[in-house]
Protein backbone atom coordinates (compact mmCIF):
# COMPACT_ATOMS: atom_id res chain seq x y z
CA UNK A 1 0.00 0.00 0.00
CA UNK A 2 0.88 3.88 -0.88
CA UNK A 3 2.01 5.82 2.35
CA UNK A 4 1.58 9.97 2.45
CA UNK A 5 1.89 12.27 5.04
CA UNK A 6 -0.58 14.92 4.88
CA UNK A 7 -0.41 18.05 7.25
CA UNK A 8 -3.00 20.55 8.39
CA UNK A 9 -5.75 18.10 6.85
CA UNK A 10 -8.18 19.46 9.83
CA UNK A 11 -8.95 22.25 7.14
CA UNK A 12 -9.78 23.20 3.96
CA UNK A 13 -6.72 22.67 1.51
CA UNK A 14 -5.03 19.69 3.74
CA UNK A 15 -8.36 18.14 4.08
CA UNK A 16 -9.27 17.68 0.11
CA UNK A 17 -5.70 17.04 -0.78
CA UNK A 18 -6.36 13.89 2.10
CA UNK A 19 -9.50 13.00 0.54
CA UNK A 20 -7.47 12.73 -2.72
CA UNK A 21 -5.19 10.27 -1.57
CA UNK A 22 -7.67 8.03 -0.24
CA UNK A 23 -9.35 7.47 -3.02
CA UNK A 24 -6.16 7.12 -4.81
CA UNK A 25 -5.87 4.21 -2.14
CA UNK A 26 -3.11 5.94 0.01
CA UNK A 27 -2.66 5.04 3.76
CA UNK A 28 -2.42 8.41 5.20
CA UNK A 29 -0.85 10.14 8.59
CA UNK A 30 -1.70 13.11 9.18
CA UNK A 31 -0.44 15.63 11.38
CA UNK A 32 -2.24 19.24 12.87
CA UNK A 33 -2.51 21.39 15.53
CA UNK A 34 -5.96 20.50 16.03
CA UNK A 35 -6.55 18.44 19.40
CA UNK A 36 -8.81 15.77 17.51
CA UNK A 37 -10.02 15.46 13.74
CA UNK A 38 -12.99 16.84 13.38
CA UNK A 39 -15.84 14.31 11.69
CA UNK A 40 -15.64 14.10 8.66
CA UNK A 41 -11.97 13.88 8.75
CA UNK A 42 -12.39 10.91 11.30
CA UNK A 43 -14.74 9.35 8.99
CA UNK A 44 -12.17 9.99 5.87
CA UNK A 45 -9.52 8.40 7.98
CA UNK A 46 -10.90 5.14 9.34
CA UNK A 47 -9.34 2.41 8.41
CA UNK A 48 -7.35 4.23 6.00
CA UNK A 49 -5.41 6.58 7.94
CA UNK A 50 -4.01 7.86 11.40
CA UNK A 51 -4.49 11.22 13.07
CA UNK A 52 -1.42 12.99 15.25
CA UNK A 53 -2.03 16.41 17.13
CA UNK A 54 1.37 17.91 16.90
CA UNK A 55 3.08 21.08 15.37
CA UNK A 56 4.73 20.75 12.10
CA UNK A 57 7.31 23.45 13.28
CA UNK A 58 8.43 21.13 15.88
CA UNK A 59 10.83 18.81 14.65
CA UNK A 60 10.20 16.50 17.86
CA UNK A 61 6.19 16.31 16.43
CA UNK A 62 8.17 16.06 12.63
CA UNK A 63 9.91 12.79 14.03
CA UNK A 64 6.87 11.70 15.38
CA UNK A 65 5.06 11.37 12.18
CA UNK A 66 7.27 10.16 10.57
CA UNK A 67 8.00 7.22 12.84
CA UNK A 68 4.16 6.61 12.51
CA UNK A 69 4.41 6.31 8.94
CA UNK A 70 7.05 3.96 9.02
CA UNK A 71 5.49 1.87 11.86
CA UNK A 72 2.54 2.40 9.20
CA UNK A 73 3.97 0.95 6.78
CA UNK A 74 6.29 -2.07 8.26
CA UNK A 75 2.89 -3.25 9.33
CA UNK A 76 1.56 -3.77 5.99
CA UNK A 77 -1.12 -0.43 6.11
CA UNK A 78 -3.27 0.17 7.80
CA UNK A 79 -2.23 0.97 11.45
N1 LIG B 1 -7.48 28.68 0.86
C1 LIG B 1 -6.84 29.34 -0.10
O1 LIG B 1 -7.40 29.77 -1.13
C2 LIG B 1 -5.34 29.53 -0.05
C3 LIG B 1 -4.69 30.08 -1.13
C4 LIG B 1 -3.32 30.19 -1.09
C5 LIG B 1 -2.64 29.81 0.05
N2 LIG B 1 -3.28 29.30 1.10
C6 LIG B 1 -2.51 28.87 2.26
O2 LIG B 1 -2.53 27.44 2.33
C7 LIG B 1 -2.53 27.04 3.71
C8 LIG B 1 -3.74 26.17 4.00
O3 LIG B 1 -4.93 26.85 3.67
P1 LIG B 1 -6.34 26.34 4.15
O4 LIG B 1 -7.35 27.18 3.48
O5 LIG B 1 -6.41 24.85 4.01
O6 LIG B 1 -6.26 26.75 5.70
P2 LIG B 1 -7.09 26.15 6.95
O7 LIG B 1 -6.94 27.16 8.04
O8 LIG B 1 -8.44 25.70 6.54
O9 LIG B 1 -6.27 24.85 7.32
C9 LIG B 1 -4.98 24.90 7.85
C10 LIG B 1 -4.81 23.68 8.73
O10 LIG B 1 -3.45 23.63 9.13
C11 LIG B 1 -3.41 23.37 10.52
N3 LIG B 1 -2.16 23.94 11.01
C12 LIG B 1 -1.85 25.26 11.14
N4 LIG B 1 -0.61 25.39 11.62
C13 LIG B 1 -0.11 24.14 11.79
C14 LIG B 1 1.12 23.64 12.27
N5 LIG B 1 2.11 24.46 12.66
N6 LIG B 1 1.30 22.29 12.31
C15 LIG B 1 0.30 21.46 11.90
N7 LIG B 1 -0.89 21.89 11.45
C16 LIG B 1 -1.10 23.21 11.39
C17 LIG B 1 -4.64 24.02 11.09
O11 LIG B 1 -5.01 23.46 12.33
C18 LIG B 1 -5.66 23.74 9.99
O12 LIG B 1 -6.29 22.49 10.18
C19 LIG B 1 -2.53 28.34 4.52
O13 LIG B 1 -1.19 28.64 4.86
C20 LIG B 1 -3.09 29.36 3.57
O14 LIG B 1 -2.64 30.65 3.89
C21 LIG B 1 -4.62 29.13 1.07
Amino acid sequence: MKHAIVTGAAGGIGFAVAEKLIEDGFFLTVLDVAASPRPELADLLNGRGQYLCGNLADAADRARVVARRRGAQRAGRSA
